[in-house]
This record gives C-alpha cells, structure tokens and sequence, in this order.
C-alpha cells in the first residue's frame, strides 16, 4: 500500500509500484482533470507537478514519488503562480478544444513559479514539450505574459485578402 500526497490531501493507494501515475490520478482517485494524449511522454497533456516540477505522470512509475507533493490541475489554482495563470488564461481566451490544456497551463504555473518574468525563450524552453492539436501557442504565451506582467498584449490577426480583391 502506497500513500501519496495529491494536492494536500493524503491517499492511500493499493496498486502495483510500475503503474504510472497518471492512471493512479485518473482511475484511482479519480482526479480526472489531468488527461491521456500519448502515454511515451511526448505531448505534454498528462503534466502535474511533484514538488512544484513540471513532470510527465504518464510515464512516472507511482512507486518512485514516495513522500513528494503531487499537484493536479484540480488545485493548481491554489497557487500564487497558477492563480495568475488561469486568470490570464480566461482573460485571453486561449482554450478550443481544451484537451491539451491541464497540461499547457500545469507547464506555464511551474514557469512563472520559478521564472516570475519569463523571455520569449523561456517560454519555448518551458513550453515546447506541450502540444496543441488546435494550435493556441499565440494566446497560450500572451497569457503566460500577462500573468507575469499584468499587461493585456494585443493579439495580431493576419488577413490575407484574395489576389484578386488587393487591387
Ligand atoms: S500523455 Fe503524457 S506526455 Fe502525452
Ligand atoms: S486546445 Fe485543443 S488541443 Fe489544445
């Protein structure tokens, strides 16, 4: 029997040691805010924090967290940082489909926590291992600026006219 700390409160958990945690989160528990995309730690939809890090639960055998801090998108709110976040992420209107975005919004906390005024770069250093299917990275990072900054960035829309309607 395992016990795990998931977002202050404690659960304990009968499964076997290699089950990642992501299905101890979802099927377990059942935290079912943190979401499957693909299960080998490429698309980023699955990201909780353990001790405030960013982490791949799909992949993370539950039995090697033992008694670290697991925070889900249930409770990022919570924060300091994710309170910011998910503030900028309505102000700015950045979800479609919504899959990916537990994952782009636990990823974007764990950034501002650690880097409070976050460059262009390391935005894409933090963010580059979450996909969006529905392409949001333009709102996605004026989000994560106006959450550092307080500023609202004017978001640029090209349009571009037929060929035949310029003249
Ligand atoms: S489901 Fe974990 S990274 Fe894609
Ligand atoms: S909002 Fe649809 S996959 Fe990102």
């Amino acid at each position: 029997m395992l016990s795990l700390s998931v977002n202050g409160q404690s659960y304990p958990v009968d499964v076997p040691d290699d089950m990642p945690l992501l299905w101890v989160l979802r099927d377990v528990i059942g935290l079912t805010g943190t979401k499957f995309g693909c299960g080998i730690a490429q698309c980023g939809a699955c990201t909780v924090h353990l001790d405030g890090q960013p982490v791949r639960s799909c992949v993370l055998p539950v039995g090697s967290i033992g008694n670290k801090a697991i925070t889900t998108i249930e409770a990022v709110g919570n924060t300091p940082s994710g309170q910011k976040i998910q503030q900028a992420w309505l102000d700015v209107d950045v979800v479609q489909c919504g899959y990916c975005q537990s994952g782009q919004i636990m990823s974007a906390a764990a950034l501002l926590q650690r880097t409070p005024n976050p460059s262009d770069a390391d935005i894409d250093a933090a963010m580059s291992g979450n996909i969006c299917r529905c392409g949001t990275y333009v709102r996605i990072r004026a989000a994560i600026k106006q959450a550092a900054t307080g500023k609202l960035e004017i978001l640029q829309t090209i349009v571009s006219a037929p060929e035949g309607a310029r003249s």
